[in-house]
């Protein structure tokens, strides 16, 4: 599907058809959607859990709020998209050590560089571990961004949700251990013909009032 098409068609999907599944290709897609996301100074502050199978969905049940039940039972692949809940030394050099057998660096000054960089990007946005965290989100939520559009390209459905309790949904996947914090989650799949939200129009403000061309 061009962009132009995706980005007028795609919306928050209410009802899925839960008869609809994605295939491996797919599924691999979608992760590659939320991989491949940019984040600030490379930072990669998150990890995606994605859930496809009812086990797992029926343990992150309680953590969603009732009216978005139905569409993580329904929909083909739930993803819950987590942050660190710190920057620490070890995922500084990890980020590091990555970039540097991605091939990132011609010297040993140029890791140097970048290494400084980072520190001194992340530092800014640490004064607080409140501001730090809030800082790993908005990443985060580019690869929100990124899911949606692109399960749109793909002809499928989605929907971004805030409404779940954060402290349920870290101790349904047990993330107070692995150091991370849950942020937001979005549901992919097909939508089924009841749903009302399919054929509304969309409604967004006028060009001129949400841009301003200087
Ligand atoms: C961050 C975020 C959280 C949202 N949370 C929910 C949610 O919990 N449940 C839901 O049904 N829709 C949710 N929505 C969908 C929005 O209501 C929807 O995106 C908005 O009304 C614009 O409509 P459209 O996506 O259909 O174009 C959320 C959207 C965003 C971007």
């Amino acid at each position: 599907m061009n962009l132009d098409l995706a980005l007028r068609t795609r919306y928050a999907s209410k009802v899925y058809d839960e008869t609809k599944k994605l295939t491996a290709e797919q599924e691999q897609q979608l992760l590659d959607l939320l991989r491949y996301s940019p984040s600030s100074v490379n930072s990669q502050p998150w990890h995606f859990f994605t859930l496809v199978s009812d086990a797992a969905k029926e343990k992150i049940l309680p953590a969603v709020s009732e009216a978005n039940r139905s569409k993580i039972i329904k929909s083909a692949l739930v993803v819950v998209f987590t942050t660190r809940t710190q920057i620490s030394e070890a995922h500084l050099n990890a980020l590091l050590s990555q970039e540097q057998s991605d091939g990132r660096f011609a010297t040993d000054e140029q890791q140097q560089n970048q290494d400084k960089g980072r520190r001194h990007y992340v530092g800014l946005n640490s004064h607080t571990p409140e501001q730090q965290r809030n800082w790993m989100a908005r990443q985060a939520y580019i690869s929100l961004g990124f899911l949606l559009l692109g399960a749109a390209s793909m002809g499928l459905d989605a929907t971004p949700i805030e409404g779940f309790f954060v402290d349920k949904m870290n101790a349904a996947l047990n993330l107070d251990a692995k150091q991370l914090t849950s942020v937001v989650v979005a549901t992919v799949g097909y939508h089924e013909d009841t749903d009302f939200n399919a054929t509304l129009p969309k409604s967004r403000f006028p060009q001129e009032q949400v841009i301003t061309r200087l």
